[in-house]
């Protein structure tokens, strides 16, 4: 069985006490912290950048994972490593030639790398580097906000996506990321996710981020 593990996106923290909110989902089991960077291109919208992964760094042990929703994500992988980032998310979408691409994020820089894809692509299209990665993200949403809900298709492209993984003895992570909740990740969990992206569910829940972590770890199990 797979180990689940969960990964607190910070878009939906409150940034005004953002190194109290990932030390508390941090000291609550969480497995590593998602920096969603967004350049208002790639998608609609702007995040942050470096500065904020320069700032988490003392804050936390955890993996900081960098997920570039950007257009030209080679522009910014040096900042985000010299800030301490450990592993670095790309769309495959915006890559002309993402063997490279995977091989200046691993061998270049030492980093872990990840394949992102958004829901429109079809997942065959990250089986040629299935191999090469440490990560394959399959976007639930696309991306750009938080909050969204999960889009339902999202399941089959999971299984999908987990039978490639089996089929090239790839020893990748499958990670969700959108609309992933206490329902969601029941259903992305048997479709064969290993790894589950939360904003709001862990931010805005009621009880707080602390259980909430708990909460969805116990679900995924
Ligand atoms: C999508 C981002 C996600 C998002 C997840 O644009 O990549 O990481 O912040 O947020 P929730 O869990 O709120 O859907
Ligand atoms: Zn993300």
């Amino acid at each position: 069985k797979l180990g689940v593990k969960i990964a607190p996106s910070i878009l939906s923290a409150d940034f005004a006490r953002l190194g109290d909110q990932v030390r508390e989902v941090e000291a609550a089991g969480a497995d590593r912290i998602h920096v969603d960077v967004m350049d208002g291109h790639f998608v609609p919208n702007l995040s942050m950048g470096a500065v904020v992964v320069r700032s988490l760094r003392p804050v936390t042990r955890l993996p900081l994972e960098v997920h570039l929703m950007v257009e030209e994500p080679g522009r910014f992988l040096d900042g985000f490593v010299a800030a301490g980032a450990d592993t670095l998310i790309v769309h495959l979408e915006v890559l002309p030639d993402p063997r490279s691409m995977l091989e200046h994020i691993r061998r270049g820089l030492g980093k872990r790398c990840g394949l992102a894809i958004n829901p429109d692509m079809p997942v065959e299209r990250l089986r040629p580097y299935l191999r090469d990665i440490d990560v394959a993200l399959c976007m639930t949403v696309f991306p750009g906000f938080g909050g969204q809900s999960y889009i339902p298709e999202s399941t089959r492209r999971i299984a999908e996506l987990r039978r490639w993984i089996a089929a090239e003895e790839a020893e990748c992570e499958l990670e969700v990321d959108g609309g992933i909740d206490a329902q969601t990740i029941v259903e992305a969990a048997r479709a064969g996710a290993n790894v589950f992206v939360a904003g709001t569910a862990i931010f805005s829940d009621p009880q707080g981020p602390a259980a909430a972590v708990q909460r969805l770890a116990e679900y995924a199990r």
